[in-house]
Formats: C-alpha cells, sequence, structure tokens
C-alpha cells in the first residue's frame, strides 16, 4: 500500500521528521516537501529521494493521504484548519495554536469532522515513558506519592525566538505537564511558580526566565514538581521520577545521564550524554513519524488528540500565570 505524505516546512524539526519519513519508504511512503522556501524544500528532499513543491498550495493540489505539518507556531492552527477541510489526517507539531484561544476553532473543527489529528508531543511514544504509564497504570508502584519532572537544555535557544515562544513553561515545561497528566491519569488542577534569570540578561529582557520551578496538584491531591533550566551545562536531561507507596520508577536515568554521582566507586552514569532533545528523544521521534503512518491508513487512533495537548497548555498558562502573580493559580478549563 503506498501512502502519500505531505510535510510543510522543512526547518529544525521539519528536516527529522522528513528523515524519519523517507526511511518508511520500504514499507510503502512517498514524501513531498512544501517550505515557503522553496529552496529549503528542495534542500531537504533531494538527498532522501523525496519529492520537493514549490509552495503550499501545490502541496495540497497533490492531494495526499496526509500532512505533517512543521511551520513555526503561529502557521499551526491555519494549516491544521486547511487539512482538516480537505478530509486530509494531520500531524501537527505542538503547540496546536500560539495561545489557547486561538486553538479553540481547531478543537471544534476537528471535533465536528471527527478528523483524525495527532499533535506533537512525542514522549508519549518514548520507550520509557510509555513503560511508566504501563506500570502506573498496572499499579504495580502502589498510590503515588511524589512525581518530579525535568526537562533541562543544555544552551539556550536564540533570544529571537524565546521571544515569542510563550516562556519557558509554555516551550518546555508543556511536555511534562502532558506526560504527567498522560501517565496518571489524572488532570493538573492549579499551580504556583518560581523561576530565575541567572544566564543571559537578553532572556529577561524579553519578558523569560531561564529556570523555572512549577509545584503543580492534580485532581486526587498528589502534589508533583516540574523544573525547567535553559543552561544545563552537564547535558540534554529529561528526566521523570515517580514514587509510590509500593515501588519506585524512573525515567531517563540510563548511562546517558546527564550529571555523576558524588559517591566513591559509583561507576554510573558510564556516558555519553545527549546534547539534545534530537538525541535524546531519537527512538520517540522515529516512532511517532511510524505511528502517524498508521493513523493515515487507519489502524489507529491518534496519540496524542489536539484536544489534550490543549489541556497541557492550559497548564502551561496557568504555570506562567503563577510565575507572573506569585500566587497560586488554577488552571482555567
Ligand atoms: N516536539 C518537539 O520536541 C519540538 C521541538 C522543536 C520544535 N517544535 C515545534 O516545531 C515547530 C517548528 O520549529 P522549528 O524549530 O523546526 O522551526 P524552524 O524555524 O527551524 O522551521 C520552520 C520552517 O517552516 C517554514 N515555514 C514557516 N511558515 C511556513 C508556512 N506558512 N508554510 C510553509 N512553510 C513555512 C520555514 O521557512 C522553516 O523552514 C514549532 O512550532 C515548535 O514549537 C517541537
Amino acid at each position: 500500500m503506498t501512502t502519500r505524505i505531505g510535510l510543510i516546512g522543512a526547518g529544525r524539526i521539519g528536516a527529522m521528521h522528513a528523515e524519519h519519513l523517507a526511511a518508511l519508504a520500504d514499507d510503502g511512503v512517498d514524501l513531498i516537501i512544501a517550505d515557503v522556501d522553496a529552496a529549503r524544500a528542495a534542500e531537504v528532499a533531494e538527498p532522501l529521494g523525496a519529492a520537493a513543491v514549490a509552495d503550499v498550495d501545490a502541496l495540497f493540489a497533490e492531494q495526499p493521504d496526509g500532512v505533517v505539518i512543521a511551520v513555526g507556531t503561529g502557521g499551526h492552527a491555519p494549516l491544521i484548519l486547511r487539512a482538516v477541510e480537505a478530509s486530509i489526517p494531520v500531524f501537527c507539531e505542538k503547540p496546536v495554536a500560539e495561545t489557547v484561544e486561538a486553538a479553540l476553532p481547531v478543537l471544534e473543527a476537528v471535533e465536528a469532522a471527527g478528523a483524525q489529528v495527532q499533535i506533537g508531543h512525542q514522549r508519549r511514544l518514548d520507550p520509557g515513558h510509555c513503560e511508566a504509564r504501563r506500570a502506573v497504570q498496572a499499579g504495580e508502584l502502589g498510590w503515588l506519592h511524589t512525581l518530579r519532572a525535568i526537562t533541562a537544555d543544555m544552551t539556550p535557544p536564540p533570544v529571537e525566538f524565546l521571544a515569542t515562544s510563550g516562556g519557558l513553561f509554555r516551550d518546555c515545561s508543556v511536555h511534562d505537564f502532558d506526560t504527567l497528566q498522560w501517565i496518571t491519569g489524572r488532570r493538573i488542577v492549579e499551580v504556583c511558580a518560581r523561576g530565575s534569570n541567572r544566564g543571559d540578561p537578553a532572556i529577561g529582557a524579553v519578558g523569560d526566565v531561564d529556570t523555572a520551578h512549577a509545584l503543580v496538584t492534580l485532581d486526587d491531591g498528589t502534589v508533583a514538581t516540574v523544573s525547567a533550566t535553559r543552561y544545563n551545562g552537564a547535558g540534554h536531561d529529561v528526566r521523570l521520577e515517580l514514587q509510590g507507596s509500593a515501588a519506585s520508577l524512573q525515567v531517563g536515568l540510563d548511562d546517558s545521564y546527564a550529571g555523576r554521582s558524588a559517591e566513591a566507586g559509583a561507576a554510573f552514569p558510564a556516558g555519553p550524554v545527549h546534547r539534545t532533545f534530537h538525541e535524546r528523544f531519537a527512538a520517540a521521534y522515529r516512532e511517532e513519524m511510524r505511528t502517524f503512518v498508521a493513523v493515515v491508513r487507519g489502524e489507529q487512533d491518534s496519540p496524542c488528540t489536539p484536544a489534550e495537548a490543549v489541556d497541557a497548555s492550559r497548564v502551561a498558562d496557568a504555570a506562567q500565570r503563577a510565575l507572573e502573580t506569585g500566587r497560586t493559580e488554577p488552571v482555567r478549563r
């Protein structure tokens, strides 16, 4: 069976998705790429043996079986709506839109059409996070008393990007908010937060923080911490520690852990560390595209619906408000 996938946006993450889709050629996947920068689309397509078209209109004219949207955040909502109107299943990078309000028409259209739309919360396809969800849902940890989520970049992205990212909680911790809810099956109901700026003053100048911590409460009363930083010199570090009455489990604690033990004679971790999210989630990103092709073929449902992704954005909004007001903020639903 040939499945024609149109990729829109061949930038940082789009080029990676293109590689993963091209690797599925033997499984019948044909790739067509478009970008506002047509030369960029051709540059990414050529070494992969994929087709490049002149622009987004030309890509939709090809009537692909599925569309992958990897343009900047402002372009997500209009392109999702366009694909849904054309009855084409969609994968779109997170977030659904620049704000929760801007995402609401997308949620309505997706629901009205009964469309299959997958949002790029790749941790849902990461083997460690999947194992944590299975163990929690099987009751192997007993009842959870403590959850600690960490997302730590080695170095900040360009300040021009930070100026439009919505802040550290919306850009990075939104993944932790999503996985906490997805793994536990509970909803986060309130957030308090603190942040700091001890790195490049330009980050504070655009209204963001380089490091932040949120204390979140789930709807069963469980409390979790969510930490993020742009300055983890030891390496890219994404971990989730789950402690329960019966057992504890940690996602991301392997020989690539970006730190060292202070204990004499400890050989762990053997290294090497991950340096970027591309490296940390290489398996998850590959699985994300394989899963989307299965969604397009009608073999499974979307593993992350726009409604679920927007719910994580609502938590991120509450965290950002908490950072700004200094108060505990409810998640507005
Ligand atoms: N899931 C994750 O872990 C993850 C990681 C990084 C980025 N992202 C998300 O991916 C998205 C893209 O990020 P990036 O870092 O790859 O950006 P980028 O700027 O590197 O790439 C965007 C590309 O899209 C093209 N483009 C922009 N608007 C377009 C339009 N309307 N039509 C066609 N092409 C268009 C640009 O020319 C560029 O080549 C962002 O929304 C970001 O939040 C997700």
